[in-house]
């Protein structure tokens, strides 16, 4: 009997492939599609620090709390209690109807307005919490320190706030990256690899800067498959791996690389739930085909682990490409 089901944040998962935070996880109504499709759990849409600010005052989506009146501090107040009650009733709706692992989705940036919040996720009955943490290393006077103090403190404050699993959804610029995910991977329960910021794009005959495709491209999953493989040895709980799969195979490839689960969005968008159905039927036929029965048989075979020096590694690959040797 082929076993698709696997343990991620301490959770029984009936599949590897999780509906991740997206449009497909905003309702009650998607998660249970999401559910009869074969998830084997869903990542609510994110609620956002900024999306809430933004509600109040779009000239001020940078200044946070602080900067508000009294009085604008009671509308902030109580947008945001609004917002953050919808948000619960999502969880507790989801939880009933759904039957699958339902992980709440937290898009922050600072470690004080929100962590209040984490103890009513838990309190709805989520099973855990993804933090998409998003801070883009763009200023040019906050050093590499500052920056993974920054998430430290985030993950710290919300650890205290709430006992339910924490999984860290970070992006991939960092300096001294491998050091700096084993260190999360101590200070929570599982790494998703990676965030995806929706890139700048330049209308030349506008002249305007806005947004890149939203959607991410097979290739890109190849930045995944890399980290994924390095850091397997070496972190200490689980892995998730997100961009890029859209297919079984790439299922299959993530798994082999080490991940414990992948999330999936773009191929929601492209194909429908459905997409979720095939990668299960996939998955399957290839692990008969392998002889394996269970995740735990081929999980992390592929990853580094043989590999002393992972960069030695990737520069030989390197040079027998360029250098014409590997043809
Ligand atoms: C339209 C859209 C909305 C998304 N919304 C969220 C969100 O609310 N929170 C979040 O953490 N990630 C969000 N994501 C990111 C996805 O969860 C995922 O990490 C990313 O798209 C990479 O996976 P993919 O290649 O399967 O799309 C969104 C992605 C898309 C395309």
């Amino acid at each position: 009997m082929t076993d698709l089901s696997i343990k991620y944040l301490g959770l029984t998962l009936s599949s590897p492939v999780i509906a991740g935070s997206s449009d497909f996880t905003a309702s009650v109504k998607q998660v249970v599609e999401m559910a009869n499709a074969g998830a084997g759990a869903v990542v609510l849409k994110s609620v956002f620090e900024e999306q809430i600010l933004m509600e109040i005052d779009a000239q001020r989506t940078n200044n946070m709390f602080e900067s508000y009146t009294d009085n604008e501090n009671h509308v902030a107040f109580y947008t945001r209690q609004h917002e953050v009650q919808a948000y619960l009733d999502l969880i507790r709706d989801a939880k009933k109807q759904a039957g699958i692992p339902v992980i709440a989705s937290i898009h922050c940036s600072t470690n004080d307005s929100w962590v209040d919040f984490a103890k009513e996720i838990e309190k709805a009955g989520a099973d855990a919490i993804e933090l998409n943490i998003f801070i883009l290393p763009s200023h040019v006077n906050e050093t590499d320190l500052m920056i993974t103090d920054r998430y430290m403190d985030i993950i710290g404050s919300v650890k205290k706030s709430t006992r339910l699993p924490v999984a860290l959804k970070v992006h991939h610029y960092f300096t001294g990256m491998s050091n700096f995910m084993v260190n999360l991977s101590w200070q929570s329960n599982a790494l998703v690899l990676f965030n995806r910021f929706f890139n700048p794009d330049i209308n030349i005959d506008t002249m305007t800067i806005g947004s890149g495709d939203n959607f991410s491209q097979p290739s890109e999953n190849g930045l995944v498959l890399r980290w994924i493989g390095i850091l397997r040895p070496h972190v200490k709980g689980d892995l998730a791996a997100t961009t890029g799969i859209h297919d079984g195979a790439a299922v299959v490839k993530n798994l082999l690389a080490g991940a414990d689960v992948v999330q999936i969005a773009t191929a929601l968008y492209k194909s429908g739930p459905g997409v979720i159905t095939r990668m299960n039927d996939f998955l399957k036929d290839w692990m008969q085909a392998n002889n394996y029965q269970k995740i735990q048989d081929f999980r992390g075979k592929l990853s580094y682990a043989g590999a002393k020096n992972p960069a030695l590694y990737e520069r030989a690959q390197f040079m027998k490409y360029f250098s014409g040797l590997g043809r």
